[in-house]
C-alpha cells in the first residue's frame, strides 16, 4: 500500500531554533547510523521512517560511511525517499557528513577539500538528491589546515550542494576557531554535533558555552549512550541488542556492572517521574535550552514511539537533579 503521511504530523512535535539561524529542528531527530544498512531489514527501517515523519520528525541524519557496508544507509534512505516520500522533500532537513575513512588512498578520509567535495558528490548520488540541508565535517583533522576544511564547507554551500555547514566532534577551542573562520567566509556554522548523554558529559566543560556565545545549535548524538540509557540492559545483554551484534559499535565490555548499577538507580527515578529511562535520559538533555535537538537511533518502531514520549515532561525538580548527579558521580 502507498504510504500516506499523517495529516496530524505537526501536532505533537516541538520545534526549536537552531542557534541564531532561521532553521528550527524537531526536539527529537532520527539518525541512520545503525539499522538502515544492507545488513538490516527493509520493511523494519521503512516503518521507522514512516513513524518518524508521521510524528513530526523532520530531521534525518546520515553520513557517507553509515551502513554497513559504508554508503548503504544513504542508498536505502534515498530509495525510500523516492518510493514513499516523493513530494515531501521540502518538509525535511537531511544531513550528511564526511571525515572518517570512506575509500582507499589518501583522498578518502579526514578533512581535505578534495575529500569533502568528492564525498558529498557521492552521497548526493547515493541518496538521489540535488542537495543536502546540512553538510558536516565529521571529525577534526589534525593535519589539514582548518582554513582548508572550512573553505571546503563554504565552497559546498556556495555551490548549492548543501544549504548549511556543520561540524561534529570538535573540542571547544577548535570549534570556536572553525566557527570564526566560517563566519569570516560568509557561511555561518549552523550546528555542532557532539556525543552527549548522562554518561558522556565533556561538552559541559566549555563547548556548550562556545556554541551559545557563537549562536550555533547543538544536536547531541548517542543521547541514549547507544541503548545503555534505556531499559534494554537492566537484566544482562539481550540477543537482539547492539552490544550483542557483531556489526554494532557498542562493545560488550562497555556494559559493565558499574554501569548497570547506575542504570538501575536511574531507572528508579524515571519510574517515579512516570517515564521510561529512555524518556528521562532524553528529557534530561532537552531541559538545557542550548540543546536544539536530541539525535536518537532506533532498531524498531516501538523504540522510537517510546523515546518520542520524552516530550511529555522535560522539567526536573531540584531534588531529581541532585539525585541524578549523585548516581552519575
Ligand atoms: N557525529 C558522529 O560522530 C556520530 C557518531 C554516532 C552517532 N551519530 C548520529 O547519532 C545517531 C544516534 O546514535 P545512536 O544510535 O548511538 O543513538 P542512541 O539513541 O544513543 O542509541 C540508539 C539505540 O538504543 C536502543 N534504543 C533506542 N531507543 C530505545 C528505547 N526507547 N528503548 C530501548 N532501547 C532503545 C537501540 O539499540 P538496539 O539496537 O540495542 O535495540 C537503538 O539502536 C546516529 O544514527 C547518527 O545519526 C553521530
Amino acid at each position: 500500500m502507498t504510504y500516506q503521511p499523517s495529516a496530524d504530523r505537526y501536532k505533537n512535535m516541538q520545534y526549536r531554533r537552531c542557534g541564531k539561524s532561521g532553521i528550527k529542528l524537531p526536539a527529537v531527530s532520527l539518525g541512520l547510523w545503525h539499522n538502515f544498512g544492507h545488513v538490516d531489514v527493509t520493511e523494519n527501517y521503512r516503518k521507522i521512517l514512516h513513524l518518524a515523519f508521521d510524528s513530526g520528525i523532520t530531521h534525518f541524519d546520515l553520513a557517507n560511511n553509515y551502513g554497513p557496508p559504508p554508503g548503504s544507509a544513504e542508498e536505502n534512505f534515498g530509495r525510500i525517499l523516492k518510493e514513499d516520500f516523493r513530494g515531501y522533500r521540502d518538509e525535511m532537513i537531511i544531513s550528511s557528513k564526511a571525515g572518517y575513512t570512506m575509500w582507499d588512498g589518501p583522498y578518502g578520509d579526514w578533512g581535505s577539500k578534495k575529500y569533502l567535495v568528492s564525498s558529498l558528490d557521492q552521497s548526493l548520488t547515493r541518496m538521489g538528491l540535488d542537495y543536502v540541508d546540512i553538510f558536516y565535517h565529521h571529525r577534526p583533522d589534525p593535519e589539514t589546515p582548518l582554513e582548508e576544511t572550512m573553505g571546503a564547507l563554504d565552497l559546498i554551500v556556495r555551490q548549492g550542494k548543501a544549504l548549511y555547514a556543520g561540524i561534529s566532534n570538535y573540542p571547544a577551542e577548535e570549534a570556536d576557531k572553525a566557527i570564526a573562520i566560517l563566519k569570516k567566509l560568509g557561511t555561518p556554522c549552523l550546528i555542532h554535533q557532539p556525543k552527549y548523554s548522562m554518561f558522556e558529559r565533556w561538552v559541559e566543560d566549555g563547548l556548550l558555552d562556545v556554541l551559545e556565545k557563537d549562536g550555533v545549535g547543538c544536536i547531541p548524538f548517542s543521547p541514549l549512550a547507544q541503548g545503555l540509557l534505556t531499559n534494554k540492559y537492566l537484566h544482562g545483554i539481550p540477543e537482539d541488542s547492539r552490544a550483542a551484534k557483531s556489526t554494532g559499535f557498542l562493545q560488550k565490555d562497555q556494559v559493565t556492572d558499574q554501569r548497570i548499577s547506575q542504570v538501575r538507580r536511574l531507572n528508579d527515578i524515571a519510574i517515579k517521574r512516570g517515564q521510561t529511562l529512555a524518556q528521562m535520559a532524553l528529557a534530561w538533555l532537552l531541559k538545557d535550552h542550548r540543546v536544539t535537538s536530541v539525535l536518537i537511533g532506533a532498531s524498531r518502531p516501538e523504540q522510537l514511539a517510546d523515546s518520542l514520549k520524552c516530550l511529555d515532561n522535560i522539567q526536573f525538580s531540584a531534588d531529581e537533579l541532585t539525585k541524578i548527579e549523585e548516581i552519575l558521580k
